[in-house]
């Protein structure tokens, strides 16, 4: 029984180690296969035609980085007015109190700029705009030992996931001696949704649970890495003591324990410093496929991806989160939040280390698949991707039952 707990989050038990072996392959193999669909192939590369002198490629732009130093400086913040930010230590509290956030117009002059698919323009008008007011703030969160600091990027409207993760997996507990904190990490509306009265009941639900972050931004999906950046400003902030954070979406499935079980195992092995380990992409390259959620136009970042992690989970030794918030300053924002993470992580040459416990990409998203209603499969795992409230409060329940039996085999 210990041994099987024990190996869990390992994935391999070293007893059933060929068959699961055989198990995680497959489910490896077909993961690669969905991700080789998903990605579209490259092949433009051979395409030189490259105007070195206008061209905008980014912060990965060999051209850009000397150059833009100065701009990042100043890009680096909307509220407060020292551009020496990087080196300024950091404040005592938030000290972003109004939005000084407003279009770089000079952007609209430029070619690159109107070739841009207008769903860019928005983005890139505001990419300078880093730090945003808090409406709703939470100071005492970190105090008085918190050893997981368990965050959920939501939205306003997502209520119901808040409270099915509320019951389950972000439930503020101890496990295994570990003290558990949640936080859910929120914008303001996006436009055309009814703002006044969502915000009314935000504030309502936050007065209830005291477990809201909420900033000034608007939450669209090319926000998530302004989620990102004011998250860790603020972790660096209130949080100096708490070593460990979990940080995902609210439509996943966790299995805390499993988790709680990674870090013992990684404190052990004495790994912590540089930890952050989740679902890792190597090598991807942007999609081009211009129906995508995903979509990158070339005039934005032209070449492959840094190595990644699945947004939808991963975990981070509070040493690698201060690294990310530091070095995050000088990389301008991406559209991707994930991505946007991993370059911040290869400036620091951390290289995330991947975990097959972690899923969230590929054969889930199917929701088809018989793995979606098999508890057995979950019980072995730490993260698994969409699942909507209902599931997640019936898998929550199967898994945490002593009683399970998981002597089948499951197959896909
Ligand atoms: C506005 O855009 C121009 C042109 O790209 C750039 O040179 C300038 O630094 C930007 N200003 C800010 C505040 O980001
Ligand atoms: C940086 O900001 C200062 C003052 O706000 C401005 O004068 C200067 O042109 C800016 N530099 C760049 C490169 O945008
Ligand atoms: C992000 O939020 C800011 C502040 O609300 C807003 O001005 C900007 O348009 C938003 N950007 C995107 C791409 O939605």
């Amino acid at each position: 029984m210990e041994c099987r707990s024990a190996c869990v989050t390992e994935f391999f038990c070293r007893k059933k180690k060929n068959v699961k072996t055989a198990v995680s392959l497959t489910l490896l193999f077909a993961t690669l296969l969905m991700l080789q669909k998903l990605i579209t192939v490259d092949t433009n590369s051979k395409d030189k035609k490259v105007e070195v002198k206008g061209r905008w490629c980014g912060p990965q732009c060999p051209s850009f980085k000397s150059k833009n130093l100065k701009a990042v400086e100043n890009s680096s913040h909307s509220g407060g007015s020292d551009s020496k930010r990087a080196f300024k230590p950091l404040p005592k509290k938030w000290d972003v109190n109004k939005i000084t956030c407003t279009e770089n117009s000079t952007i609209k002059t430029q070619l690159w700029f109107r070739r841009l698919s207008p769903r860019f323009h928005e983005f890139v008008l505001h990419r300078h705009c880093r730090y945003f007011p808090m409406l709703l703030n939470h100071p005492e969160k970190c105090g008085g030992g918190v050893d997981v600091l368990v965050v959920v990027k939501s939205v306003i409207e997502e209520h119901d996931r808040r409270e099915a993760v509320r019951k389950t997996w972000g439930k503020e507990q101890e496990i295994q001696g570990l003290k558990i904190k949640t936080l859910f990490l929120l914008g303001t509306p996006a436009p055309g949704k009814d703002s006044r009265n969502l915000q009314a009941l935000v504030q309502y639900e936050d007065r209830t649970y005291g477990d809201i972050l909420q900033w000034d931004f608007m939450d669209t999906f090319f926000n998530l890495t302004l989620k990102e950046v004011n998250f860790l400003r603020w972790f660096s902030i209130y949080c100096p003591d708490v070593p460990f954070i979990f940080k995902g979406d609210d439509d996943v499935f966790v299995h805390t324990k499993n988790l709680v079980e990674l870090i013992g195992f990684r404190k052990e092995e004495n790994k912590v410093e540089n930890l952050i380990v989740g679902d890792a992409i190597l090598e991807a390259k942007p999609i081009r496929n211009r129906q995508s959620k995903y979509f990158i136009p070339r005039e934005l970042y032209d070449k492959r991806y840094p190595p990644y992690l699945g947004g939808g989970g991963f975990l981070m030794s509070s040493q690698v989160a201060r690294k990310v918030f530091t070095v995050s300053e000088s990389v301008e924002l991406y559209p991707i939040d994930d991505v946007f993470v991993g370059m911040c992580l290869q400036k620091l040459n951390i290289v995330p280390e991947v975990h097959l416990g972690f899923r969230t990409f590929g054969i889930i998203k199917r929701k088809v698949t018989r793995l979606n209603r098999e508890p057995c499969f979950f019980r072995d795992l730490i993260v698994v991707h969409k699942l909507v409230p209902q599931d997640l409060l019936k898998m929550w329940t199967l898994v945490q039952n002593e009683d399970l039996s998981c002597a089948r085999q499951f197959v896909l």
